[in-house]
């Protein structure tokens, strides 16, 4: 076991995006995908951050069936033979946050940004952090040979984006962190997943189509890193995530020519013309206005 490190919030942090800042998806309402029958308390905006008391706060424990029948990617519930390390590497399973040390309640994880409504895990597989990282794939709009421009009159910029099958949301094509798996492999895996269907490729159209790519997805930058505003958060276990962008400037090059093709979690793939008109996934509009704003795009 590796003791865990306390790496420093970055100027990537999520405190410099609004939707994180306080909670907005992650609380109120139902907990997603359960019927409406497992209500979130509810939680003043003054009352969100666990320093402000709150004596009548009394959530409900919710952990979702599929979870606690154990499946390979989740922890078992909280017991006598169950001992994680917490803000650490277990192993090869990832319990460091982004964003610091994380606080241990009751023997429980504590969410880093505040409460939410509601505590056990919810649809989350693990306590505490659940690592997952998001490809943000651009290239110039083009209309002859011209980059077209917004009334800003800055370029547009047009991303890959695809719509998730668990609640139909348009979205980064990103996903889960594997254990053991570097950061680099996911983000290159899920792009390959969600917008390219690599998945029903034969071995020999895979291989290739994954050799065509894994250069262009060398040179990304990294826009953040950190918590995700992500509905399905509880009081115990919350995303986190690490975005990249891989941009294309090259009309000539490679995502100009790319096959988009819906695959594994995602219903639909399509470039999206970037505005702040967008209306995304979890916390994924900041992430991609960050990105308009480092390339000097229309946003
Ligand atoms: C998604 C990522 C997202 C993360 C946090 C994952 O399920 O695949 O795109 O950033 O959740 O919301």
């Amino acid at each position: 076991m590796i003791a865990a490190r306390n790496i420093a919030a970055s100027s990537k942090s999520l405190s410099k995006l609004s939707s994180v800042r306080m909670h907005i998806k992650c609380r109120g309402g139902f907990y997603p995908r359960t019927d409406d029958k497992v209500p979130r308390a509810e939680v003043p905006d003054d009352k969100v951050e666990w320093s402000a008391p709150f004596p009548d706060y009394t959530p409900k424990q919710y952990t979702a069936p599929h979870i606690l029948a154990g499946p390979v990617y989740a922890d078992p519930d909280i017991g006598s033979d169950f001992r994680p390390c917490w803000n650490a590497l277990e192993g090869n399973i990832n319990r460091c946050s982004h964003e610091g040390t994380y606080s241990i309640v009751e023997g429980l994880p504590r969410n880093m940004h505040g409460r939410t409504g509601i505590t056990g895990r919810g649809a989350l597989g693990r306590w505490g952090p659940n690592h997952a990282a998001d490809p943000i794939v651009t290239r110039w709009k083009i209309a002859g040979n011209l980059v077209v421009k917004g009334e800003t009159g800055k370029p547009i910029l047009q991303f890959v984006c695809i719509q998730r099958r668990d609640c139909g949301d348009w979205a980064i094509p990103g996903g889960m962190v594997d254990p053991g798996e570097q950061v680099s492999a996911t983000l290159l895996r899920e792009f390959l997943e969600e917008a390219l269907n690599s998945l029903e490729m034969t071995e020999d159209d895979k291989n290739r189509t994954e050799k065509k790519l894994k250069d262009f997805f060398k040179a990304g930058e990294e826009v953040y890193r950190g918590y995700v505003d992500d509905r399905r958060n509880t009081d115990n276990a919350w995303m986190e995530t690490v975005a990249y962008n891989f941009h294309e400037n090259d009309q000539g090059g490679l995502l100009y020519s790319l096959n988009l093709h819906a695959g594994d979690d995602a219903q639909a793939v399509k470039w999206q013309d970037i505005s702040s008109q967008i209306n995304l996934y979890a916390s994924h509009r900041d992430f991609i206005q960050k990105v308009a704003e480092n390339q000097n795009a229309h946003w």
